[in-house]
């Protein structure tokens, strides 16, 4: 039952996913180097745990350490495929060749012989690559991965939300995954909608800002990051809106891969983030519909 079909896909997903850029990251004021061997260590054995715990969906890319998050998941995957669905990603500013090339080489580091989902890797997308996608060659080149088995479904992954309209109303990606998070809602102004409309999957990038609400809380509000408040309140934030199905979360270290399992599968939503209003003149007339009934 903690479980949500993804768009229009076959697949039934956690709500939370296990985002692959930490497996890349070096952060060594926190003590985190997944090139050493300590480091791989311990990287491979939070994607364990991840699965132990039941989440199902990893998010991964070439991009990430020049394929190295890919290789440390590809460890796992030797003899975990069957646990859990995987997405990769591939660049965008060539053809069709360098998308289907990309996939195979991201397929060899992941020792598998296809990926659930290949997004190409966004973006802020300007008109001109938004034409360079549908028209020369991009697109073609997921629908050819797809054509093959290599890949079964695709999507595409937006750092400006508004960017990706072109992209839900040509009706071409299974999923869209954006950067959605209780400091960055534009996604929910309009392309949160569309995708609901369209039945497109949803995966929220970026979940927890990524660590940059709490850089700016040490700052102006440095008590809110006590107990873990700032982390509850993005987690509860996108665990709240009903259009998105599932929150792609980075995570270094077992203990957050169980914190994080543990917060997702006790939460219930007591509000969907999709009814607030997004003009003063909505929240005014909802708020006279509150108080005056
Ligand atoms: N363009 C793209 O396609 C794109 C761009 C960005 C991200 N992504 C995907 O989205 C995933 C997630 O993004 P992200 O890693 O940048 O950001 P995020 O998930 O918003 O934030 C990750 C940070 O949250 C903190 N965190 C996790 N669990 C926590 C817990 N239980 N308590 C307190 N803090 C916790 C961790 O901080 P500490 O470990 O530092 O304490 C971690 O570094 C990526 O891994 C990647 O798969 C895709």
């Amino acid at each position: 039952m903690d479980k949500v079909r993804f768009g229009g896909t076959d697949m039934d997903v956690f709500k939370i996913a296990l985002g692959g850029y930490p497996f890349a990251g070096v952060n060594k004021a926190q003590g985190w180097d997944p090139y050493s061997p300590e480091g791989k260590k311990e990287a491979i054995a939070t994607i364990n745990a991840a699965l132990d715990g039941g989440i199902n969906y990893i998010d991964t890319a070439p991009g990430y350490g020049e394929g190295h998050s890919e290789t440390l998941i590809g460890e796992v995957m030797r003899e975990r495929r069957q646990s859990c669905y995987l997405a990769t990603k591939c660049p965008w500013g060539g053809g069709a060749r360098e998308v289907v090339q990309s996939l195979e080489a991201s397929l060899k580091r992941l020792r598998c012989d296809y990926v659930d989902v290949l997004q190409l890797h966004g973006g802020r997308f300007s008109p001109e690559d938004q034409r360079h996608i549908l028209e020369e060659g991009p697109l073609e080149g997921l629908r050819e991965a797809k054509a093959r088995g290599l890949a079964r479904y695709v999507g595409v992954t937006v750092e400006e939300p508004w960017t990706a309209i072109p992209f839900v109303e040509a009706g071409a990606f299974d999923v869209i995954q954006i950067c959605y998070n209780l400091i960055r809602q534009s996604a929910g102004q309009h392309l949160l909608d569309r995708c609901a409309e369209s039945g497109i999957a949803v995966c929220a990038m970026r979940p927890l800002t990524s660590g940059i609400f709490q850089r700016e809380l040490e700052h102006l509000a440095p008590g809110w990051l006590e107990n873990g408040e700032a982390f509850r309140v993005c987690m509860a934030f996108i665990l709240s809106d009903s259009r998105v199905h599932m929150a792609n979360v980075g995570m270094r270290w077992r203990r957050e891969v169980e914190a994080n399992i543990e917060f997702a599968r006790r939460f219930e939503p007591a509000y969907d983030i999709a009814s607030t209003p997004r003009l003063t003149q909505h929240i005014y007339e909802s708020d006279d519909r509150r108080k005056l009934k």
